[in-house]
C-alpha cells in the first residue's frame, strides 16, 4: 500500500466518521471539511506527481482502475454542492438540509465505490 493510498484510506475513515457525527454539528463539520480539503490535497498532489488526469483521459487503464477513477471523479465533483449547501445550512438555511442530506449521502456513496475501488490500483 502506498503513502497515497493510505491517505485516501484516512480520508474516507474521516468522511465515514463524519457521518457518524452528522447531529453534532461541530465535529460533523469539522470531519467533514478535513475529509474533503484532504482528498482534494491527494489530487493536486497526483495530478503535479503522476499527471493524474492524462493517464485518466487515456482511458488505457483496466475496467476496475476507471471505475476508481470516475468514482472518485464524481465524488469531487458533488464536494462542490456539499459544501455549498453545508455553509448554507450554517448560515440558518435550514429548509435546505434535506437537499444536503440527499447530496451527502450520494457524495459519500461515491466515495466508498472509489476507495473500495482504490485496492485495484494495488501492485503485486
Ligand atoms: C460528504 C460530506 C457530507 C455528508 C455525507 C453530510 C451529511 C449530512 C447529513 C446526512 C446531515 C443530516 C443530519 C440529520 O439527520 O439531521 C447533515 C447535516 C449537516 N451538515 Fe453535513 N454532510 C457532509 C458535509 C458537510 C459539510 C462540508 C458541511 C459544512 C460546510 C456540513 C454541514 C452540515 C450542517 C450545518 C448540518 C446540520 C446539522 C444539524 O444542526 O443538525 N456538512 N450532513
Amino acid at each position: 500500500m502506498t503513502i497515497e493510498m493510505l491517505i485516501g484510506t484516512a480520508s474516507w475513515l474521516i468522511m465515514v466518521l463524519g457521518y457518524y457525527q452528522r447531529k453534532h454539528r461541530r465535529s460533523h463539520i469539522m470531519l467533514m471539511l478535513t475529509a474533503i480539503f484532504s482528498d482534494l490535497g491527494l489530487v493536486i498532489f497526483l495530478q503535479i506527481t503522476r499527471k493524474a488526469s492524462q493517464t485518466a483521459l487515456e482511458f488505457s487503464l483496466p475496467l476496475l482502475q476507471q471505475l476508481h477513477i470516475l468514482f472518485s471523479l464524481l465524488a469531487v465533483i458533488s464536494y462542490i454542492p456539499v459544501l455549498l449547501l453545508g455553509a448554507a445550512l450554517i448560515r440558518g438555511k435550514t429548509g435546505l438540509l434535506p437537499y444536503h442530506r440527499v447530496v451527502g449521502m450520494a457524495t459519500l456513496i461515491l466515495r466508498t465505490l472509489g476507495f473500495v475501488f482504490m485496492f485495484s490500483m494495488l501492485k503485486n
